[in-house]
Formats: C-alpha cells, sequence, structure tokens
C-alpha cells in the first residue's frame, strides 16, 4: 500500500480550501467500506468515458490509450486484492489515486467533464443490473425446485386452508404452485427494475451536463444501457431504480416468508405433513430430539429486512431537493444489503425445500370428510336444489354429526334422507376426495388434468423468462 495511515491523501477536491478536513468530516464522508464492490463497474465505464474523450477530441488519443490501459492495470490490482487506505474516501477516489500510481500525470485528465455525481449513479445502475440477473437466476433455481416437488406432490392430497382453519382439498402439487406463481411474477418485477435501472446518466457531470462534447451514445452502446437519461438535473438525483429493484425484492421476500410459514407449520410435530431434511436442519443446544427449520425461519426474517432497507430508500427520497445530494450515498448500504440477502436465502430456501419429505399419508389423513361439505351442496345443486337450499340441508347435517362425534361420512343414510329429499344412495360417492378435486378441472382449479396443466406452463414460464 503506497497510502497508509499518515500518508499523504490522494483527494479528488479540496483546492479551495486552506485548512485540512476534520478526521471527523472524513470518517462520515467515507464511504470506501460499502462502496468498495462497485470498483468492476467504476473501471469499465471510467474506460468508456477515457475512450469517449479521445473520440471527442478533449484528449489526445493517445492519452485516451493510456487511461484505457492503465485502468486496466488498475483492474489487475483491484482483482489481486489491493486494499483501499484509510485516506481513500470512495471507490471512484481510490481507483483515480491507483491510476495516477500506474500512469502518472495522465490519470489527471480522466475526470475532465464527468463529476462523481454521474459516475456513481451510472456504476450502481451498472452494479444493479448485474444483480438482477443474478437474483433472477437465483429465483429461477427455486422456482425448479418447487416444479420438482410439485412433480412429486402429484398424487397427494392435503387440505386447503382459509382463515387456517381446513377448507376443501387439493392436490399436493396444486399446494406447491400457488408458492411458484408469485415467484413467477417477481421474476417480471426484477426485470422491470433492471429496465428502469438501464437508462445511462453518465455525460450529466455533476448536475447540469458535461460542457465537452462527450459521445453519450457511444458511452450508452459501450455500456450496454438501453438509453439516455434526458435530464441531467433529474439523472444525478434518479434512485428510482433502488427503491424499484428493493420493492421486487421485498415482495419476493414476503413470498418466501408465506412459503416459509407454510413450510413451518407443515413440519411441526401437530400437522406432521413434512419433514426437514439433515443437512437443512439445526439441532438444538439443550433438547437432542429437535430438528429446526432454520433456512426457512430466517427467509421469514429476511422479509423484515427487505421491508427495512427499502424503507430507508424511500424515506431518504422523499425530501431531497432536486439534483444530487449526499444522503444519496447512503443508498448502496440498503441496497446491497437487500440484494446479498436474497442471493444468500433464496439457494438456501431452494436446497431446503429441495431436502423435504413428504408424509403424503398425514397429508391425507388430514382431509376429513368435513372438507367435503361444499360437495355436498353441489351434490344437491346437480339434482335442481338452489344452492342457498343446499347450504342449510348440509348444514344442518353438520351440526347433527358435529353432535354426534362423527365425520359426515359417518352419519347413517336416513339423516341424508332427513336433511334433504335431493340425497340419493349414490351420496356417499360425492363425500369422496378425489371426486371434489375430478369436479375442478376448470383452467386454474386442482383437477388432476388442470393441474397437469399448470405443471406444464409452470415449466414454460421457467424457461420463457
Ligand atoms: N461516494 C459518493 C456517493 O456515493 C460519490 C459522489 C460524491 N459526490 C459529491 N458531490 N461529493 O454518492
Amino acid at each position: 500500500m503506497t497510502t497508509g495511515e499518515g500518508a499523504p491523501s490522494h483527494k479528488l477536491w479540496g483546492g479551495r480550501f486552506s485548512s485540512g478536513p476534520s478526521p471527523l468530516l472524513e470518517a462520515v464522508n467515507r464511504s470506501i467500506g460499502v462502496d468498495v464492490r462497485l470498483w468492476p463497474f467504476d473501471i469499465q465505464l471510467s474506460q468508456a468515458w477515457a475512450e469517449s474523450l479521445g473520440a471527442a477530441g478533449v484528449i489526445p488519443a493517445a492519452e485516451s490509450r493510456v487511461l484505457v490501459a492503465g485502468l486496466d492495470a488498475v483492474r489487475r490490482r483491484l482483482e489481486a486484492g489491493v486494499a483501499p487506505g484509510p485516506a481513500d474516501e470512495d471507490i471512484h477516489t481510490l481507483i483515480d489515486r491507483l491510476l495516477h500510481e500506474e500512469v502518472g500525470e495522465p490519470a489527471s485528465r480522466l475526470h475532465t467533464g464527468r463529476s462523481r455525481n454521474d459516475q456513481v449513479a451510472t456504476a450502481t445502475r451498472l452494479w444493479t443490473l448485474d444483480a438482477c440477473r443474478r437474483l433472477d437466476g437465483a429465483v429461477r433455481g427455486l422456482q425448479e425446485v418447487m416444479v420438482r416437488t410439485a412433480e412429486r406432490l402429484e398424487d397427494a392430497l392435503l387440505p386447503a386452508y382459509t382463515h387456517l382453519q381446513r377448507a376443501q382439498p387439493v392436490s399436493g402439487a396444486h399446494w406447491m404452485l400457488s408458492h411458484f406463481w408469485p415467484l413467477a411474477r417477481d421474476r417480471r418485477r426484477l426485470a422491470a427494475a433492471a429496465a428502469g435501472a438501464g437508462v445511462m446518466p453518465l455525460g450529466s457531470g455533476a448536475v447540469a451536463g458535461s460542457a465537452f462534447p462527450v459521445p453519450r451514445e457511444f458511452l450508452r452502446e459501450r455500456l450496454g444501457f438501453a438509453a439516455l437519461s434526458p435530464n441531467s438535473i433529474d439523472a444525478v438525483a434518479d434512485r428510482d431504480f433502488v427503491a424499484e429493484t428493493l420493492f421486487a425484492l421485498t415482495l419476493l421476500a414476503t413470498h418466501l416468508s408465506r412459503l416459509a410459514e407454510d413450510m413451518i407449520l407443515f413440519g411441526s410435530g401437530e400437522f406432521g405433513f413434512l419433514r426437514f431434511g439433515d443437512a437443512f436442519s439445526t439441532g438444538s443446544s439443550m433438547m437432542p430430539q429437535k430438528r429446526n427449520p432454520d433456512v426457512f425461519e430466517i427467509a421469514r426474517g429476511s422479509a423484515a429486512r427487505l421491508l427495512g432497507d427499502l424503507t430507508t430508500v424511500l424515506a431518504t427520497l422523499k425530501g431531497l431537493p432536486s439534483g444530487y445530494n449526499k444522503d444519496l450515498q447512503d443508498d448502496k448500504r440498503p441496497l446491497f444489503d437487500g440484494v446479498d440477502t436474497m442471493l444468500l436465502v433464496l439457494p438456501a430456501a431452494a436446497g431446503a425445500l429441495d431436502e423435504v419429505t413428504f408424509d403424503t399419508a398425514r397429508m391425507r389423513a388430514a382431509v376429513s370428510a368435513g372438507l367435503m361439505a361444499t360437495d355436498l351442496a353441489d351434490y344437491l345443486v346437480d339434482r335442481g336444489v338452489t344452492f342457498r337450499d343446499a347450504h342449510g340441508a348440509v348444514g344442518r347435517l353438520v351440526r347433527e354429526a358435529e353432535a354426534a362425534g362423527v365425520e359426515l361420512d359417518g352419519l347413517p343414510p336416513a339423516s341424508f334422507a332427513a336433511a334433504h329429499p335431493g340425497f340419493g344412495a349414490d351420496v356417499r360417492d360425492a363425500l369422496k376426495p378425489e371426486r371434489s378435486l375430478a369436479r375442478r378441472e376448470l383452467p386454474g382449479g386442482t383437477g388432476p388434468a388442470a393441474v397437469r396443466e399448470q405443471l406444464a406452463a409452470a415449466r414454460a414460464a421457467i424457461s420463457a423468462a
């Protein structure tokens, strides 16, 4: 390291001050600990900037080439793990210092016509575009496990719940896929957030636009952006893409939290629908029998964390006057935290889900005849009774069964005949859960053929995106 404690500091500003900055200012202002990870993107955009300065004749072509080559050398040093010094304010300052060490005086030309304001906005957008790609892959990985799990559960039956009360029988695959489709929407939202990030602020300078005729279209193409920012004041302060990414992730985390809640409940001794695998369960330091679903609990907790990250960014933005304000420096902390959290949790949740074993006998046993009450009413509707009358007749049967301490299928035929003359001898068939599923073959229903189609649509959704 050439700059350590006490070494002369390399600053991108300071000429107008007669005394140096307070160490307290430096401590509060320093962002290198957070933004150092922007370096690959800062180098990429700085090389494109050096090229466009040369192309526009702002600096000699030879110097432009020296800068590009020098930045390659800086990249190699950063790849090799060169550590920031205590005097490096942020990643842009660090790269500028290293570039001076590599090529000397020509390095002083790189910052011509640009500001850290358009620079950091551009680097953060490039980082976000890359993050959205990685996140999409991670969500897709979880979706693949869900489809595999749904295939395992195609023949399984379990109760669907409303108000956490057993409601109606559904196929296991239908339940699993109910957690798949929210993720398909999350991937669309992530793609929309990436599209929001795909607008290039570079060339906006500090706030009024660069005074040099830099070819922005060339820069856009070189850096892979889809469009140019249309207003320099907006461009240096626009963090919508950060908020959009964090909103997409907050909703994704919320969906994972709901999946986690199902898994945790279903894995409890009281439900007993599933058992967590060895590789993704933890034990207790005190209770030897414990098998804890920590991954799902952490997934559930991460939704709170993401919500905090999103709220931090929105609260930061709401009070800012137009143009760049230093509050914006702290956009990266919640952005990085949110992305890191989800990139950690998604593969762990996928691994944990893949390892779960389902107790399909216990799932089936929870489908008691009481869950067929709606189907029993529908039986009467098929025979011309209004749904309201049918509902009343079945209600009387339910009350009778409750009083007798039996399920609906434990009542004698005389009870059915007494409840409504429309009940025939074939009413027992209407009490079979498989019948309930078979009646629901409309698109989006839990009928076996409809679920097969849903599975095919899920597979197609994975490969289409
Ligand atoms: N580290 C700063 C950030 O992340 C760079 C921008 C500094 N701009 C300025 N006008 N001081 O926002």
